[in-house]
């Protein structure tokens, strides 16, 4: 715990407040009405897993796996991990519970993530993802739905005028087997200039180098050999698929050589939406095609794509450009118990009608009217004696100024309009 005066959250973690707060429920429910749409559905699985979930799938030499993972041994002994990502669990709920008989499957999910990473704007240690995953299609063309729908969602939100879609194809296994013997056959030659994690990278998945944000790295890999040329004539053709769906959706593509993406599983189509407006942590949405996980993992061999989203960096393009504040109605009784007992039921039967309304108990009548200010309400509906007798009330706009006397039915259209 910090030392400070006043107890802090982890370093890493963040409370969404208010404005904040709404966007990341504006974001899931609308990610989740998009997903729907293609036909997807949700699951909602467990934040923790056996490590091994995660070890197996992730690769040992990833950055997730070998720093960033919050693992836990439980009082039974297990050794348990908190999700860094959804797409090995979702792979491990498949084999858990036999879904390899219903595919394809198409899934959606959101929730919290961990990942022990150094907190910067638009990374921290416990994140949120919304994510898709489509298993058991094995057609070029469920890649290029897979990347428009990650273009809707991005259009959905405003801002696709701010973001540029990555694309890469790593090829099957042979062609990445080709091309990994290829970079070690370039990088070698400059391994005493690479950077410390680059040499490690060397031995341990070469690749990886490609994506190494060291400025020497990015020298020596400007004319490292590109994957193009290991590709074999299936995996080529895959990739030209993809790509000609894309044309045919009208949807721009920046092809990427580099796009290796930090995690092992991936083949085929690679994927990312990145800005330019979030400094270093520019990705927002990225994704690709897992072909062979489910194997890996002691299941069926059955291909697989998806993507996910990070909802904080999506609240921080839309925070500026998206008001979602909601204005309240406030009820005002004047006298006492009667005025009091005629707002409770009125603010039941408003409540009824759709109609959101405050009453707060603890403020006397001045006090209250001072609070409209605070939360910029909309209407007040104030109870007097005048009211009480007339089974009326007074419904006054706050922004002009007026009032008038209505009855019930009258009170419930104006608050609606
Ligand atoms: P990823 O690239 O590791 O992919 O993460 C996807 C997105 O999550 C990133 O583009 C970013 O928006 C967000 N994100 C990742 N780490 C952080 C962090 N520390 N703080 C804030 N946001 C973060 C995956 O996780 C794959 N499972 C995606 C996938 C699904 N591939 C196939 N299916």
């Amino acid at each position: 715990m910090s030392t400070g005066s006043k107890i802090q959250p982890v370093r890493g973690t963040k409370d969404l407040l208010f404005k904040e707060a709404a966007l990341f429920d504006y974001i899931i429910s609308k990610a989740n009405e998009l997903f729907e749409l293609y036909g997807y559905q949700p699951i909602y699985l467990p934040i923790f897993e056996f490590t091994d979930v995660f070890k197996r799938s992730l690769g040992d030499f990833s950055d997730v796996v070998s720093k960033e993972m919050y693992n836990l041994e439980d009082r039974g002994g297990e050794s348990l991990t908190l999700r860094p990502e959804f797409t090995a669990s979702i792979m491990r709920a498949m084999i858990s519970n036999s879904l390899q008989h219903s595919l394809p499957l198409r899934l959606y999910t959101s929730g919290p993530l961990f990942r022990y990473e150094r907190p910067q704007k638009g990374r921290q240690r416990q994140f949120h993802q919304i994510n898709v995953e489509c298993l058991g299609v094995s057609s070029p063309k469920i890649d290029a739905e897979m990347i428009s729908m990650g273009f809707e969602l991005i259009k959905k939100f405003g801002i696709d005028n701010q973001v540029v879609l990555n694309i890469n194809s790593l090829g099957c296994k042979e062609s990445r087997k080709r091309y990994v013997t290829a970079l070690e056959e370039y990088f070698v030659k400059y391994e005493n200039d690479l950077s410390e994690d680059s040499k490690i990278r060397l031995r341990k998945n070469p690749l990886r180098i490609l994506d190494s944000k060291d400025e020497n790295d990015k020298k020596i890999s400007s004319s490292a050999p590109l994957i193009s040329a290991s590709y074999t004539k299936e995996s080529a053709d895959f990739f030209n698929e993809v790509l000609s769906t894309l044309d045919l959706m009208q949807i721009k593509y920046q092809i990427n050589t580099n796009l290796v993406r930090g995690l092992d599983y991936y083949n085929h189509t690679t994927f990312e939406f990145i800005t330019n407006s979030l400094g270093a942590q520019g990705t927002v949405l990225g994704g690709g095609r897992y072909n062979g996980l489910s194997s890996l993992m002691g299941g069926d061999d059955i291909p697989a794509i998806g993507f996910a989203a990070g909802v904080e960096r999506l609240i921080l393009l839309l925070t500026d450009h998206l008001n979602l504040e909601k204005r309240p109605n406030i009820i005002v009784p004047m006298g006492g118990e009667a005025e009091q007992n005629r707002a409770i039921i009125l603010a039941t039967k408003l409540r009824e009608n759709n109609i959101m309304v405050i009453d707060e108990f603890d403020l006397n009548h001045s006090k209250k009217m001072k609070k409209v200010n605070k939360i910029n309400a909309k209407y007040a509906i104030f109870i007097g004696e005048n009211e009480l007798k007339n089974e009326n009330y007074t419904l006054k706009c706050l922004d002009s100024g007026i009032q008038e006397q209505l009855n019930l039915e009258q009170l419930i259209i104006n608050l609606r309009k």
